[in-house]
């Protein structure tokens, strides 16, 4: 398997935790990237023969859970769900213990849940590399595949403007540290009271300064969106924010990105959706399905990326 051999920049992921946009640096994330394009083109094979993919999922998922399976059998590998209801997990059986179980048993494990600091816990206790498969504070994986829908669309990342108009959420603190890093110029429009996290905020704008980007949030958004070259949104209330929605619903009119906003953009600019989407809230169904939509495209890329980041975790 000397297939990966030829990105110098991943050989010190093998092994590692993705539990953070922030634990990559400029070049794994360009590398990987670069692998998940050539994986997708046919240019390179990988061969994760013999190693499983743990499934821990405490929340829905179509994408993630799929995509990460599709990944691992296209690897040549397997993955286990090891969902909640089926383990002893929902029982109340200790992380600590669950982790370091696990780790004697499977080669990695995907994670979604809701505190980021459950995530660091199995991070801590197991022995395997630990991948973030959506917390209420990041969703990195699918960071991945968005950027690898931009490059896909505009070549060069570094440089561009990407405009996301919704909630300061886990999505959007991917995007900012991920487009941090790459040197994106990341606009954040949301209502007041739905900013990004501050503390990840600080961060983002850290890595901007350091590699030529730049991490805004603004309070309207056509301000958001003037001339930018991605304009994403995500529901306005996520998985846990149920009770939320009406008030949310409320709260994010005026809002919704649809084509009159599209055409504050940049005459090429894509739009971006991580799914699932509600029509006619956050996104319409014209900027949906209209020809600037990559959303089908982002979503497929959920593979690409995962295989990408699968080879470089735990090929040789
Ligand atoms: N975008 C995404 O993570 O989708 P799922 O919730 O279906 O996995
Ligand atoms: N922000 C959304 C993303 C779903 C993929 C949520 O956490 O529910």
């Amino acid at each position: 398997m000397a297939a990966i051999n030829g990105y110098p920049a991943l050989a010190e992921l093998h092994g590692r935790d993705l539990l953070s946009s922030a634990d990559l640096t400029a070049e794994q994330t360009l590398a990987l990237l670069q692998l998940a394009a050539d994986l997708k083109a046919g240019r390179i094979q990988v061969d994760l023969a013999g190693k499983t993919l743990g499934l821990i999922f405490s929340k829905a998922s179509t994408r993630t859970r799929v995509s990460f399976t599709v990944a691992m059998a296209r690897l040549g590998g397997q993955t286990l769900d090891l969902n909640p209801q089926v383990t002893q997990v929902g029982r109340g059986e200790p992380v600590a213990d669950t982790a370091r179980v696990l780790s004697r048993y499977v080669d990695a494990l995907a994670i979604r849940t809701f505190a980021q600091e459950e995530l660091a816990d199995y991070a801590h206790w197991a022995s395997i590399p630990v991948i973030n498969a959506l917390t209420d504070l990041e969703h990195p994986c699918q960071t991945l595949a968005d950027f690898l829908t931009l490059q896909e669309a505009f070549g060069e990342i570094g440089g561009l403007t990407l405009a996301y108009v919704g909630d300061g959420n886990n999505v959007a603190h991917s995007l900012m540290l991920c487009g941090a890093l790459l040197g994106v110029h990341v606009r954040i429009g949301c209502p007041v009271g739905f900013e990004p996290d501050g503390a990840v905020l600080e961060q983002s704008r850290t890595l901007a300064a350091a590699h030529g980007g730049s991490v805004e949030v603004l309070h309207g958004p056509v301000a958001a969106v003037r001339g930018a070259h991605a304009l994403y949104t995500d529901v306005w209330a996520s998985m846990g924010q149920e009770e939320e929605k009406a008030e949310r619903e409320r709260a994010f009119a005026g809002w919704c990105l649809n084509e009159e906003l599209l055409a504050e953009a940049d005459p090429r600019a894509i739009v971006l959706h991580c799914l699932p989407a509600y029509r006619g809230l956050e996104i319409s169904a014209g900027a949906m399905e209209g020809s600037a939509s990559r959303i089908f495209d982002q979503a497929e890329n959920r593979l690409h990326a995962q295989q990408a980041l699968l080879a470089a975790l735990l090929g040789r």
